[in-house]
């Protein structure tokens, strides 16, 4: 018998689980000889350098969530070259004492890999380019490389179901970078990494006034045909992800969701033409995982799956605490200083007041961040409360959806206590299910990593599992990472704005945390786990500014 989509899924899935005796399948070591390149880049394509905006105070981090007007600007040079700082471009680079540079960026990824690509299509842009044109984003030169231009009537077919003002971004992603370290479970990360670059576009496009959209009405296949990465073939081809629409906030038609429709005349047209500049090799020699190819088919996504533009359930309108909190810290600081603990210090604590505010801006209620996926929420924290003021340590629920918690009181352990916390605002979906100390449990299960017991609190990200693949289908697997990256996303900024630090853990024992919630079939998964507490620093790294490598060929260039 043929396997459907979505039993591949399911093998994936269950093949990928670390266990407590045995880890998925990788190479086990670190092959140096072929460590590919973190930097795609298309060598002789034209570069159109970005610039570096300084940082502005305006708007504040806590505004992003209020929905307080930001003044919507067009996209112009200076609107595209914020975008991309502030979201995929270098943050900074770290040297360690006696050996080489790496860079971080803005945006996390599982291993620093960055199997993520960004693309931008857009009308002409003043300053920039007058022809409308699709490039790849070039984080090392913080450039756009032109690919290909695009005609103004293509442009007006391709952006006519858009918002006016409105640019594209694409996301691809190069499973062997991440494959190169983490072996078959890299296709897990590289779409958690997707899901942290959605979520590190919407919040730069928020600071620019701007909404952020996911396009469902572009399946796989059309969507490589614009990009042109249907020419790459091999272990190190780009995987076309997603599209995002980014618009002037209060430009979106209230009945209609953005639509992208892409000419059959345009991608017969995109076949034939040329494509500038080409790949460039990555590393010299691969190592093959043959079930990330099959996964990656088993979810190919054609834009007429049914359901795919199910509107998320309107969000119920209550005040939750933090809405009028302003802490006076600009939004754009939040997201350049964004850092992963690399420790934590096991001392840290923050009052329950905050710990109720994380929750809440994690929680889908209001929009903001989360209106920019196109579904109602599928995934619920399990919460390891450790270090939390007048909180009892212990395991306690965030149902994100009022049916998830109707779900989960059914499918966890029948002698979990449901008990509303203390103080926990009226409409925060927040119980306590054990009152424990469980550094230890958290610890265990988070592959023995101790940033998971020592820090404020650690959880993992449930996603309602095997029946959403099921009722949607096996495309909908990576959404569901896609969540649970957009949702650390804003614990990575929550975490900063409240002056401590986050850290996505994609290495834990999948069954053992099922076991401790109770969890029997495939109906929840755990499919992320996070961190957050006081960070202690590794003072050996010396850190140095994202771009000084500009400055020094530009040195060199006007010697
Ligand atoms: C999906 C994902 C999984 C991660 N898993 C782990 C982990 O298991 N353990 C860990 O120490 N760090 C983990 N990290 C943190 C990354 O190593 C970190 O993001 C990367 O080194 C880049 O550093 P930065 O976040 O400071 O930019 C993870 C990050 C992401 C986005």
């Amino acid at each position: 018998m043929m396997e459907t989509a979505v039993q591949c899924v399911l093998r994936y899935h269950e093949q990928t689980k670390h266990h407590l005796n045995r880890y998925a399948r990788s190479l086990g070591y670190l092959d140096w000889a072929t460590q590919p390149d973190p930097f795609r880049r298309f060598e002789g394509a034209p570069q159109l350098p970005l610039d570096h905006p300084p940082l502005s105070p305006e708007p504040r981090y806590d505004a992003l969530f209020a929905g307080q007007p930001v003044s919507g600007c067009p996209m112009d040079r200076h609107a595209i070259s914020r975008l991309f700082y502030d979201s995929l471009a270098l943050s900074a680079w770290k040297q360690a004492p006696g050996a080489g540079r790496w860079s971080l960026r803005i945006n996390p990824s599982s291993g620093a890999l960055h199997p993520t690509e960004g693309y931008l299509l857009a009308g002409d842009i003043q300053g920039l380019g007058s022809q409308p044109a699709v490039y790849h984003y070039s984080p090392l030169a913080h450039s756009l490389e032109q690919r290909v231009t695009l005609t103004g009537q293509e442009w007006s077919s391709l952006s006519s179901g858009l918002p006016a003002g409105a640019v594209l971004v694409a996301l691809t992603s190069i499973h062997w970078r991440e494959s190169w370290k983490y072996g078959e479970r890299a296709f897990r990360y590289c779409h958690h990494d997707v899901g942290h670059a959605i979520g590190s576009i919407t919040f730069a496009a928020a600071t620019l006034g701007c909404e952020t959209q996911l396009i469902s009405t572009v399946g796989q296949d059309a969507l490589a045909a614009l990009l042109g990465t249907n020419r790459q073939h091999g272990i190190e081809a780009e995987h076309p992800d997603c599209l995002l629409a980014v618009f002037p906030r209060g430009a979106r038609p209230s009945t209609k969701p953005p639509a992208v429709l892409v000419p059959t005349s345009l991608l017969e047209r995109l076949a034939t033409c040329e494509f500038t500049g080409l790949p460039n090799r990555l590393s010299q020699d691969h190592h093959a995982w043959p079930v990330i190819d099959e996964v990656a088919r088993a979810t190919h996504y054609l834009a007429d799956e049914a359901g795919a533009d199910e509107a998320a359930d309107e969000p119920p309108s209550i005040a939750l605490p933090g809405e009028s909190i302003d802490r006076q810290q600009p939004a754009q600081q939040i997201i350049r200083q964004r850092r992963s603990a690399v420790d934590m210090d096991g001392r840290t604590s923050i009052p329950r007041e905050m710990f109720y505010r994380m929750m809440s801006r994690v929680s889908p209620h209001r929009g903001f961040p989360f209106v920019v996926l196109p579904w109602p929420p599928c995934v619920a924290l399990a919460i390891f409360a450790h270090r939390v003021d007048d909180l009892p340590p212990g395991l306690y629920l965030l149902a994100r959806s009022a049916r998830h918690e109707r779900l989960l009181r059914h499918s966890l352990k029948p002698d979990f206590l449901w008990r509303r916390p203390a103080g926990c605002p009226d409409g925060l979906p927040l119980w306590c299910l054990v009152e424990a100390e469980c550094g230890r449990l958290a610890r265990t299960i988070s592959c023995h990593q101790s940033i998971a017991s020592d820090g404020v609190f650690s959880l993992g990200m449930i996603a309602e599992f095997e029946p959403t693949l099921r009722h949607r289908g096996a495309w909908f697997y990576p959404r569901l990472f896609w969540e649970t990256g957009l949702i650390g996303q804003v614990l990575y900024l929550e975490a900063e704005a409240a002056g401590i630090r986050g850290t996505g853990i994609g290495c834990f024992f999948d069954d053992a945390m099922h076991d401790l919630l109770g969890i029997r079939d495939r109906s929840w998964q755990s499919l992320y786990h996070f961190t957050v507490g006081g960070p202690t620093d590794d003072l050996r790294l010396q850190t140095l500014p994202p771009y000084q490598h500009l400055q020094l060929r530009g040195l060199a260039r006007d010697r």
